[in-house]
């Protein structure tokens, strides 16, 4: 070859690699930015309150100049975050009116183009707490999907969600759903670029952020099952810590309880099932009309108490036994390993059934009015028959009691609250699949038992089926996929009815 056409082909090569660097390095930058959410509207009034409102509720935000209501008219289609991020007076004022909003569950976040005219996806905070802060990410990250994270169907649209995560992701471009494919695998943040050059690094930051991705480090290993980043992850499996999340308050957005939503679409179904066709042997002719026993006795008797006599409460004795009589631990003992390598296993044995006999459930007494005990959140000790208060505060109480106070449509809070938590691990070390269901059987088969033993002493209760697992996670201190709620039951002694006539 020509020198010249050396040096030619020498330059063309050096071209080429430059436009391959730059691709590499572009960066699609997006605007993230926040606005009510679609439910809602702004009501600004005149001497500068500002109120968000759907139909007839309407929550009160407070009090802000001409200078920040005017902002505050672009959250209806969205304001930037970056547009308040500064440490001026005006930045400050929305920063407080944003938040507030946010408390309230009443915004979303939009990432989108930057010209803005599209929607890369639009983010619905699930927790109160809230805020996007995207993670950096570098070309030397190695990022891999959740394996808690689903891509679903809700409506028209296509959600990006996962237990672990404060927000889910409407998504608002199909190949994000390619990219999320590749994911599936650990991957490079450079061989990413380098595969799509559209690669939106806000969005897999947010992702990141919302723990829907995991950034692996050098020890991250595949970015499997053990790997998720926390060790007592490995234990839950993905459908259980989404029922987890999904079937109880506190780390979801969604309509929760008696909400009858489908109502007038489908009509309710009878109370008694209709018997089958054929054949019937009657078993009336074996029934005594009177229960037979003490105990059939007691099964008659036991119904739910809601409101209870505050000027009689329950006392310590009574409590004492009655967590005596229902949950106490009679005996502990310990098994061989049950499979070559494993190790010996400690059981206990208490008045109540429970699966495995892992005893994997836990009692918090939240104590409203009860002779002999002070006010305050309490762990009881199954082993050492035992009370000890932990450290809430009177606001988290509080919270707690209106919840059950609340959902019991009661006229006062119950002199005490049992929060039933489970040790998950304490039985997902054994179970697959079936943990999680085996856990709320187990809390069936305890709450009826609370049932009976408060019915036996004359004292009242009442199941309560909605739990707030961000509320104990937060009171306790313990992260909520470690130990938490799975059922409530409100204890007291009954008030009398008033005499007749
Ligand atoms: C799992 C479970 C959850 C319940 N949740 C609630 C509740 O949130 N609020 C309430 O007032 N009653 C609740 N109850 C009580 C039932 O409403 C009550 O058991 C049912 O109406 C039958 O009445 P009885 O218990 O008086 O026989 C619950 C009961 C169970 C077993």
């Amino acid at each position: 070859m020509s020198a010249p056409r050396k040096k030619l082909k020498k330059k063309l090569k050096k071209t080429h690699t430059k436009t391959q660097t730059k691709k590499q390095t572009s960066k699609v930058s997006s605007v993230l930015a926040v606005r009510l959410n679609g439910r809602f509207s702004l009501h600004i009034q005149a001497d500068g309150s500002i109120a968000a409102t759907l139909g007839a509720y309407s929550a009160s935000l407070g009090q802000f100049s001409a200078a920040a209501m005017d902002r505050a008219r672009h959250l209806t289609t969205g304001l930037p975050l970056a547009s308040f991020a500064g440490k001026s007076a005006l930045a400050r004022q929305v920063q407080v009116l944003v938040h507030r909003l946010a408390q309230n569950g009443l915004l979303e976040y939009r990432l989108s183009s930057p010209r803005g005219e599209t929607d890369v996806v639009v983010i619905e905070p699930q927790i109160p707490e809230y805020w996007p802060q995207p993670a950096k990410l570098g070309n030397g990250d190695t990022i891999v999907l959740s394996r808690f994270a689903y891509l679903r169907r809700r409506g028209n649209e296509m959600v990006l969600e996962s237990p672990r995560a404060g927000a889910l992701f409407r998504i608002g471009d199909p190949a994000i759903a390619a990219t999320l494919a590749t994911l599936s695998r650990p991957q490079k943040i450079s061989t990413l670029r380098r595969q799509s050059a559209s690669l939106n690094l806000d969005l897999l930051g947010l992702l990141l952020d919302s723990r829907i991705l995991l950034k692996l480090d050098a020890k991250g290993g595949d970015g499997l099952r053990p790997n998720e980043g926390d060790g007592d992850l490995v234990l839950w499996d993905f459908h259980d810590l989404m029922f987890h999340t999904r079937s109880t308050e506190g780390r979801h957005a969604n309509l929760l309880g008696g909400t009858y939503a489908n109502a007038s679409a489908v009509a309710p179904l009878p109370a008694v099932r209709p018997h089958w066709p054929g054949k019937k042997i009657d078993l009336g002719k074996f029934s005594a009309r009177e229960p037979i026993s003490p105990f059939a006795n007691l099964l008659r008797e036991r119904h739910s108490i809601r409101d209870f006599d505050d000027e009689h409460p329950l006392t310590l004795a009574e409590l004492a036994q009655f967590l005596e009589t229902s949950a106490r631990v009679l005996s502990e003992w310990r098994s061989e390993a049950n499979f070559d390598g494993g190790p010996e296993v400690a059981y206990s044995t208490r008045p109540y059934p429970a699966a495995g006999s892992a005893y994997e459930l836990e009692l918090y007494l939240a104590v409203s009015n009860c002779e002999g005990l002070v006010r305050g959140f309490y762990h009881y000790d199954a082993g050492g028959h035992a009370l000890t208060e932990i450290d809430a505060s009177p606001q988290q109480l509080q919270a707690l009691s209106t919840a059950a106070v609340f959902a019991m449509d009661a006229s006062g809070p119950p002199q005490v609250l049992i929060t039933i938590a489970a040790r998950f691990g304490r039985i997902s070390w054994k179970y697959s699949s079936i943990a999680y269901s085996l856990i709320l059987r187990d809390v069936g088969a305890l709450i009826q038992t609370f049932y009976l033993a408060a019915t036996d002493m004359g004292l009242g209760g009442c199941a309560i089926g909605i739990s707030n697992i961000d509320l104990f996670a937060k009171m306790t201190k313990l992260e909520f996929h470690v130990e938490g709620p799975v059922g409530q039951f409100a204890l007291g002694r009954p008030r009398k009815a008033p005499a007749a006539g």
